[in-house]
């Protein structure tokens, strides 16, 4: 794993600082609504603001990853979730004092609004990992072979992760867990489920959709067409920003 210099650490460790002083003098809530570009009369936690974000890479140009799927991936399934997360968060903020509303029944919208959270977060980081030429840089490759042994381990478990969730739903992700310290592959059955504190550094979808249109049930045509299109140096960013961001968890008496 790369070390990080005293200069970066400095420069995010302040980054912090300032953004914490900034939060306390202008009330939290509206610190992080600004942040978000939310209006201020509205709270971001209920703000039904979610904006569909548009592809970084042509979709007519991916290497067996056809146009036609991409497109309707990325209008139809992530589009859809946008929608979704919006609506759900409209009827969070309209319920939210009405007693006559069971808490119970309260908390299948809050079910809802981590779902539709869950799949919006992924997709944008599965496509925003796609639309690259599928080799990885000499920073990324070091840290997956410090993780598993070798860069071949890495993606074998990938891939056969891959595998075992052809026909079915989920996510296989390369993360970072910042409270870990450790690099590893995740497996998340559905938008719900990750381990807490993870950084996910390569997204990839296994929900039928994302090859059925090209592929049908051929789950391993899929994973290869992914793996020859994945934008390696947006995954290096990632694993530069998690390997900063370890370190600021790392100060001020984290347990
Ligand atoms: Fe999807």
């Amino acid at each position: 794993m790369s070390e990080i210099s005293r200069r970066d650490f400095l420069a995010v460790t302040t980054s912090v600082v300032a953004l914490t002083a900034l939060a306390s003098e202008a009330g939290a809530v509206e610190a992080i609504s600004e942040s978000n570009n939310v209006p201020s009369s509205v709270a971001s936690a209920f703000a039904a603001n979610h904006e569909i974000k548009p592809l970084a890479f042509d979709p007519a140009k991916l290497e067996g990853l056809s146009e036609k799927l991409m497109r309707s991936h990325w209008e139809n399934n992530y589009g859809g979730s946008v929608k979704a997360l919006n609506a759900v968060k409209q009827k969070l903020a309209a319920f939210l004092d009405d007693a006559s509303l069971p808490a119970y029944i309260y908390n299948d919208l809050k079910r809802e609004h981590l779902m539709r959270t869950g799949s919006v977060v992924l997709h944008e980081l599965y496509f925003g990992n796609l639309g690259g030429i599928g080799s990885a840089d000499t920073v990324v490759k070091k840290a997956l072979i410090d993780a598993f042994g070798s860069v071949e381990v890495w993606e074998k478990e990938f891939r056969r992760m891959g595998a075992g969730l052809g026909g079915g739903s989920g996510w296989v992700v390369l993360g970072y867990n910042l409270h870990t310290g450790l690099l590893e592959n995740y497996w998340q059955w559905d938008h719900l489920h990750a381990p807490s504190a993870t950084l996910p550094l390569l997204v990839m979808d296994m929900y039928e959709h994302s090859y059925q249109m090209d592929y049908g049930a051929a789950t391993a045509m899929y994973v290869d067409a992914f793996f020859r299109n994945i934008h390696w140096e947006t995954v290096s960013i990632r694993l530069e920003k998690a390997l900063k961001a370890r370190l600021v968890w790392l100060t001020g008496g984290v347990r």
